[in-house]
């Protein structure tokens, strides 16, 4: 006899009349009247669910079951509900439509669906006896309308107090949707992480009623609608208010982004199901004065609970800012996916931003089971051709895909898990995918070696080189091509090493690669070769025969304008590059600039998050065009892998990866007058602090190695070794 026990052998069903855009609420009730060992509850959709047994909310994911490619693969939770049960049970799962099964948010984020939303469910119940049930979802469930009459994840949602949600209707089951495509779930559960005060209440030069949280984030309000019968209280989100001090909202495009809440005149406290908003600020709509109260306005953030591991404090304050807005971008949109950013009408998994902020973002957070879930995605969604897509899960679906340093998400991303945290996993379950891509860049080449003949790529984005709005830079993109292909395959080279691959074709490869590229693009003396990222690039990717040589230009071209110029794929390596080359003292200097553009001139100007664009909000206060113009964008946040690896100094070694050995180099300046780092590794804590004692060059360091490691010191041009335990020593250093 085959026992029946599993998700898999559910029935996807949906609600069995048309309900317009109510959400559906589906039922079963359940008698017990046997002990019960053990009970399990699990759920999926075409959608979002969430579970209610006897009123009481099922586990504490948001959002779920997640966000794959839902065309390949599809989550599915387990929860263990024993200590819920009663006598009777009434198991309610609410469905939302989510991030539609598949959908196109930039055109028709509401309309467009080529796949009804649907729910599947399994209750699996041991008894005390021995015996078992099953209550799998099939047509024996029921359905009501729920009190959502409108819910949608860019647009917000609508709740009415007063509809009616007793009245049951038979459900319909989807006998064409296979149970195959479930997958248990691999990443981490997006949970409501913090709860936030609100700070203040504003009255706007316009007149609108504002209350602002004080941190700009992604997730929801928690509120107390007041109880006043069929009035309706409406809340809408902003990032930002303009330079007036009115609510901005031009900047979320084509999303509502709003609340709309009726009362029954009962008192509830309401926060959003299926919707999420990245705001500071909200405006109140249809509240009288009396009836507002900050206490009953609360912010609950949302993101993917992963374990906090990187700590990073200095003495300067400005700096200290701008670390904490980078965390705060990871928190903002690390939710199940890494998004581009969490407001307007996109929040999706753009690979370009993924890759350069993943070496930050896995020293900030433990991102091992995130990543390794996204990665699936990213080989799902490839092409055949190898082609990675620009956004994963890819929604898209547009003609031309594998635009160069998005599509490299493909390696980077795992690189930087395995070199963090030394798993092997992530490249043997991506291997396949990472060959795929770096022979699909081979096979764009003028010439073997070259990734030069291909037509789709972003190119700088948002680099301040090509004029004021422009999006793609003035950096030659056959040149980036190029580059990332040396890079990307020089990391592949590395990981398949790891694993015990033989690489000698790729190795090959990359030697044609560097030759090439030093042939087509060192010393060509053309403007668009020779830019910010262009040299940054070659000194970073080890592309050049002469690292001075691109290291002056480089500088020169610094000096003369005197800022940063660089993009999406400059940015995350510029420091980098000028300290490799000696110059640590202009990485610095650009690190604590103040006055536009800069890291730190956005937190001059109150950031508490990132920004998209270096010029989001300019010097006059006026904003930059809204199409293009996130304040919560971690791209630019990739910053804060210097801090950790050279301000503060603890690095980790690509021999002997998940800093089984570390790399000591801290790089003390006198300006931020102390540093200190703090990595929870897979083998335990690491610390590495600097502080200038007051007395002229004294600086004091110390550092904690944990058990299993073993470290390298380098200071003032010596070499220390160091077994684990701690550290302390007083030296002469000048700084910068
Ligand atoms: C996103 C970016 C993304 C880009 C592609 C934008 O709309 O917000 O962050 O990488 O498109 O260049």
């Amino acid at each position: 006899m085959i026992s029946l026990n599993s998700i898999k052998d559910a029935k996807f069903i949906r609600q069995g009349e048309d309900i317009g855009t109510v959400r559906p609420v589906f039922k079963k009730v359940i008698w017990l009247d046997k002990k019960v060992n053990k009970a399990t509850l699990c759920c999926s959709a075409l959608g979002y669910y969430e579970a209610y047994l006897n009123n009481q909310r099922v586990g504490k994911f948001v959002f779920a079951p997640g966000w794959t490619s839902y065309g390949v693969r599809i989550q599915y939770q387990e929860y263990d509900v024993t200590n819920m049960l009663e006598e009777c049970n009434t198991l309610d799962i609410a469905l939302g439509n989510g991030r539609r099964y598949h959908g196109n948010p930039h055109e028709h984020y509401e309309s467009i669906t080529d796949r009804d939303d649907a729910l599947i469910a399994s209750l699996f119940i041991e008894y005390a006896d021995g015996t078992t049930d099953f209550y799998p979802t099939d047509e024996s469930w029921k359905c009501a309308k729920s009190n959502i009459l409108e819910s949608s994840v860019y647009n917000g949602e609508t709740v009415d107090y007063n509809a009616n949600t007793d009245e049951e209707f038979a459900v319909k089951t989807l006998d064409d949707i296979s149970t195959d495509i479930l997958v248990p779930t691999e990443g981490e559960e997006v949970r409501e992480m913090a709860r936030l005060d609100a700070i203040a209440l504003i009255t706007t030069p316009k007149g609108e009623k504002v209350i602002d949280f004080g941190q700009n984030l992604t997730g929801y309000v928690e509120w107390v609608v007041p109880a006043v019968k069929g009035k309706e209280f409406k809340l809408y989100h902003a990032e930002i208010l303009d330079k007036d001090g009115n609510f901005y909202t031009e900047n979320l495009r084509g999303a509502k982004n709003e609340i709309k809440v009726i009362s029954d005149g009962n008192e509830h406290v309401y926060k959003p199901h299926f919707t999420y908003e990245g705001f500071r600020y909200i405006r109140l709509e249809g509240f009288d004065d009396d009836e507002i109260d900050l206490d009953n306005f609360k912010a609950l953030v949302v993101f993917s609970n992963m374990k906090r591991t990187g700590y990073f404090a200095c003495g300067n304050d400005l700096v200290q800012q701008l670390y904490e807005n980078i965390v705060w971008g990871q928190r903002g949109n690390f939710l199940d996916i890494p998004t581009d950013c969490n407001q307007r009408d996109e929040r999706l998994g753009w690979t370009g931003d993924a890759q350069a902020f993943a070496r930050t973002a896995s020293i900030n957070y433990r991102t091992l089971k995130f990543f390794k879930k996204w990665m699936k995605d990213v080989a799902a969604d490839q092409r055949p051709n190898g082609a990675v897509t620009d956004i994963v899960p890819d929604i898209h679906n547009w003609e031309s895909e594998g635009s160069s340093a998005w599509a490299d998400a493909a390696v980077i991303v795992p690189y930087w898990v395995y070199r963090t945290y030394g798993d092997t996993e992530i490249i043997k379950n991506q291997f396949e995918s990472m060959k795929k891509w770096i022979l699909f860049m081979e096979s764009k080449g003028s010439v073997r070696g070259l990734f030069d003949m291909h037509d789709h790529h972003f190119g700088d984005w948002l680099s301040l080189d090509a004029g004021d709005e422009a999006t793609g830079g003035f950096t030659d993109n056959d040149l980036i091509g190029s580059a990332y292909l040396a890079y990307s395959n020089s990391l592949f080279i590395e990981m398949g090493k790891a694993i015990g691959e033989d690489m000698s074709y790729f190795e090959e490869l990359y030697e044609l690669s560097v030759k090439e590229y030093r042939k087509k693009y060192l010393n060509t003396g053309l403007k668009e070769h020779e830019t910010q990222t262009a040299n940054v690039l070659a000194i970073y990717f080890n592309l050049t025969d002469d690292i001075q040589r691109e290291g002056a230009k480089l500088v020169k071209d610094i000096e003369e304008c005197g800022h940063l110029k660089t993009g999406f794929v400059g940015t995350p390596y510029l420091l980098h590059a000028l300290t490799k080359i000696g110059r640590a003292d202009l990485a610095y200097k650009l690190l604590l600039k103040k006055d536009f553009p800069s890291w730190l001139f956005p937190v001059t100007r109150g950031a508490t998050t990132m920004w998209e664009r270096w010029d989001g909000m300019k010097v006059d206060g006026s904003f930059a065009t809204p199409e293009m113009n996130s304040f919560n964008h971690y791209a630019y946040g990739s910053v804060g892998d210097w801090l950790y690896t050279t301000v503060a100094g603890i690095d980790s070694d690509a021999a002997e990866p998940g800093y089984k050995h570390i790399i000591f180099r801290p790089l003390p300046i006198k300006e931020l007058g102390y540093a200190k780092a703090r990595i929870l590794t897979e083998n335990g804590e690491i610390i590495s602090s600097w502080e200038y004692t007051g007395n002229g060059n004294e600086c004091e360091f110390s550092f904690t190695i944990p058990n299993g490691s073993h470290a390298t010191l380098y200071l003032d041009n010596e070499e220390y070794e160091f077994n684990s335990g701690t550290y302390n020593t007083v030296f002469e250093y000048e700084g910068f």
